[in-house]
């Protein structure tokens, strides 16, 4: 008697899908689908991905996860075009990106991909971004993403300004991955970052985050008074679902278009609806900045090891003096940092402190050019440079401020 073949067990409807050149070279990321979704997807090949996508079941796909390796460079624009085709079919996009270069990554991102993971992926890294993708999916209609919800709930946000004590010492850098590791730490439970970048004239969040800067955001600036929690948000944007953004505005205002009263007003209405508020300050002190160090729980100052940060920096405290500004609030953020090893150069930013009598609070390492072109193609070091020294930093900063930050709201309840 021949037996009978095993019944085929119910197959699980497949929810995702794989697109690659070759899946057997992402191994770990074939490991995490498992992981995620057990049997229900499946793995399709670049060549077959544009027709696959016109079939019905492409259609019930939570998502698909294109993975790109260094090898599929020459294939970028090819790849590109999947992206925006499923896309245009209302799927999400997860990029999960090998040694991809920035301006290859930025070319599938422009093409609407909705978010990216590096590989070889990060514990749990998989399971955050598709996390991300349904939260992101759940509200019906698709959010808007230049129309931000208003937060029920009233927040009392923990105010973090960044200043630049010389042009080009890496306030804006700072400031935009600080903004961004705190919305990926808060964000896991549930807290809210937004960043507001009130370098009103060559302010530099719109172009390292690429966004594009709204006219809504003149309307608001020339009109604070008026302002109300709907008027706010229209003016923000939101940065990968996470991060909302005031950019600077489209063209250059002058400084003072807003005062100390507007300044509160607007300062305050981001504490009411966001948990921690960055801003990106102008390194001219103006006639408002005095109101922002009121507010500010802590005071970024960056400085790097020359001098004329260091002359700067002696002028700063004797203005913070002169004027009774609580200087206490001030942290001392060394960008460029000499490394460990550089005995001299620790030598120098030693007395550099000693000399101003202050401590520098923090090390900014060097991160060298990979820095500055993931700025000009609108990336983060969470995502192009995760592993750098100067993102671990960081974050390490993130991470405390979030336990402070969460402690202080505890305790104020
Ligand atoms: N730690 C760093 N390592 C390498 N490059 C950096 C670092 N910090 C800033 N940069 C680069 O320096 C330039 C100026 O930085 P930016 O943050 O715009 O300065 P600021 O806002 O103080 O004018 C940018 O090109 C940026 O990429
Ligand atoms: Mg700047």
């Amino acid at each position: 008697m021949t037996s009978m073949p095993a019944p085929i067990p119910d197959q699980a409807p497949i929810r995702a899908c794989t697109v690659s050149r070759d899946i057997q070279n992402f191994d770990l990321l074939i490991e995490d689908m498992e992981a995620e979704l057990g049997g229900g997807w499946g793995d399709i090949a670049f060549a077959e991905a544009q027709d696959f996508l016109e079939q019905p079941e492409a259609r019930h796909l939570e998502f698909i996860a294109v993975a790109v390796g260094d090898a599929d460079a020459a294939n970028i624009s090819a790849i590109g075009e999947i992206v925006e085709a499923a896309k245009r079919r209302g799927l999400r996009v997860l990029v999960i990106a090998e040694e991809l270069s920035p301006i290859a990554l930025h070319q599938l991102m422009r093409k609407g991909a909705d978010d990216f993971v590096p590989y070889p992926l990060p514990e749990g890294a998989l399971h955050d971004a598709v996390e991300r993708l349904r939260r992101a999916g759940s509200p019906a209609p698709a959010p808007d993403p230049t129309c931000p919800r208003l937060s029920r709930s009233n927040r009392d946000g923990v105010v973090l300004p960044v200043q630049g004590l010389a042009g080009g010492v890496g306030a804006s850098t700072f400031a935009v991955n600080l903004a961004w590791e705190l919305s990926l730490i808060a964000g896991e439970v549930g807290g809210r970052v937004c960043l507001l970048d009130l370098d009103l004239q060559f302010g530099s969040a719109a172009t390292y985050l690429d966004l594009p800067r709204k006219e809504a955001v003149f309307e608001l600036l020339s009109d604070i008074a008026a302002m109300d929690g709907e008027g706010f948000l229209q003016a923000l944007q939101v940065y990968r679902n996470e991060l909302h953004v005031l950019t600077a505005p489209a063209d250059i205002l002058p400084l003072d278009i807003v005062g100390p009263d507007e300044i509160n007003a607007l300062i305050d209405m981001a504490r009411s609806q966001f948990d921690f508020v960055v801003i990106d300050m102008p390194k001219t002190i103006v006639n408002w900045t005095e109101a922002v160090i009121n507010r500010s729980h802590l005071y970024f100052a960056l400085l790097a090891l020359d001098m004329r940060s260091a002359q700067n920096a002696l002028r700063v405290i004797r203005a913070l003096k002169s004027e009774g500004l609580p200087r206490e609030r001030l942290r001392f953020a060394l960008n460029r940092a000499p490394k460990f090893t550089d005995l001299s150069g620790r030598g120098r930013a030693r007395r550099l402190a000693d000399s101003l009598d202050i401590e520098i609070a923090l090390m900014l390492p060097d991160g060298g050019r990979s820095v500055t072109e993931a700025g000009d193609h609108g990336l983060l070091l969470a995502e192009t440079a995760a592993r750098s020294p100067l993102r671990k930093e960081i974050r390490k900063l993130a991470l405390s401020l979030h336990d402070v930050g969460t402690a202080a709201a505890a305790a104020a309840q």
